[in-house]
C-alpha cells in the first residue's frame, strides 16, 4: 500500500502501516553500527547470489561515496531499508558519476513507501553534494519513477555480465551524459585492511 501520511522533512517519513499505526520511519546517514543489521537485511531481501552481480565489481574493496550511504531506521532503532551510492568513472579517464545499489526493504514492510523515500533522499543529496549522474542496475519499471532511465546508457557497459536494458540512468546535471561511453569504473576510497572484513 502507498503511504497515506508522507513528511519528507529532514528526511523523515511518517508510514502508517497495516496494522502498526503511527510506526515512524527516519532515513538517516548509516553508521558502522548499522553493518551487521545491513547485511542480515540485504541478505534477507536479495539473497545470497547478491555479491555476485557486475555493481559488485564497482564496490568491493571501496567505501560508498562521501556521504552517500542511508539506512531507513524504525522507531525501536531497527534497520528497516538500506542505499548506498558508490563513486565510479564512466569509462578510462571518463567523468565522475555515482553508482546507485543495492537498495533493499526489509520483506515485512514492502510498499509501504520506505523503498521510495530512500531513493528520493539519496537523490537529493547526491545533487546537493554537486554530483553530475546516477547509474543503476535495476527494473526500469520501478525506477522509472524517479526519473532513471536507458535512453543515456546505450554506449555504457557494467563490468561484468548485466543485461543492458537494465542498465539505466538519471543526469541531475544536463548533458552530463553527453558523450559518456565505456566501461563503469570503480573510483571509491579504497576501505582499509581492518574495514574490509566488516563492511561487506
Ligand atoms: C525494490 C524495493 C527496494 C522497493 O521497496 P519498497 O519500500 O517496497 O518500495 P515502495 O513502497 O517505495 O514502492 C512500492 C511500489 O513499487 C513497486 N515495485 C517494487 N519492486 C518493483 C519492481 N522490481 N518493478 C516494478 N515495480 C516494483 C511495488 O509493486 C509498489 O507498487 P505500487 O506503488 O503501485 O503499489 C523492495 O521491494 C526490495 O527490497 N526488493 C528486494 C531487493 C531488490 O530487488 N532491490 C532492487 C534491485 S533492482
Amino acid at each position: 500500500m502507498d503511504i497515506a501520511n508522507f513528511i519528507d522533512e529532514g528526511a523523515w517519513v511518517i508510514s502508517p502501516l497495516e496494522g502498526k499505526s503511527g510506526r515512524v520511519i527516519a532515513i538517516v546517514a548509516e553508521t558502522s553500527a548499522d553493518v551487521a543489521a545491513r547485511e542480515a537485511l540485504l541478505d534477507d531481501a536479495m539473497g545470497p547470489k547478491r555479491k555476485k552481480k557486475s555493481s559488485e565489481k564497482l564496490r568491493r574493496g571501496r567505501r560508498p561515496s562521501e556521504g552517500l550511504a542511508f539506512i531507513a531506521r524504525d522507531a525501536s532503532g531497527a534497520v528497516a531499508g538500506t542505499v548506498r551510492l558508490w563513486d565510479v568513472r564512466l569509462g578510462e579517464g571518463g567523468p565522475a558519476a555515482l553508482l546507485l545499489g543495492p537498495l533493499a526493504v526489509d520483506p515485512l514492510l514492502k510498499s509501504a513507501g520506505i523503498g521510495s523515500a530512500l531513493m528520493r533522499h539519496a537523490i537529493a543529496e547526491a545533487a546537493r553534494l554537486g554530483h553530475a549522474a546516477i547509474l543503476l542496475v535495476g527494473d526500469a519499471p520501478y525506477y522509472g519513477r524517479f526519473g532513471f532511465s536507458a535512453a543515456r546508457t546505450g554506449s555504457l557497459a557494467m563490468p561484468g555480465p548485466y543485461e543492458r536494458h537494465r542498465l539505466l540512468a538519471l543526469e541531475l546535471v544536463d548533458g552530463a551524459l553527453d558523450g559518456a561511453q565505456g566501461t563503469l569504473k570503480a573510483a571509491g576510497r579504497k576501505l582499509k585492511a581492518q574495514q574490509l572484513t566488516s563492511a561487506a
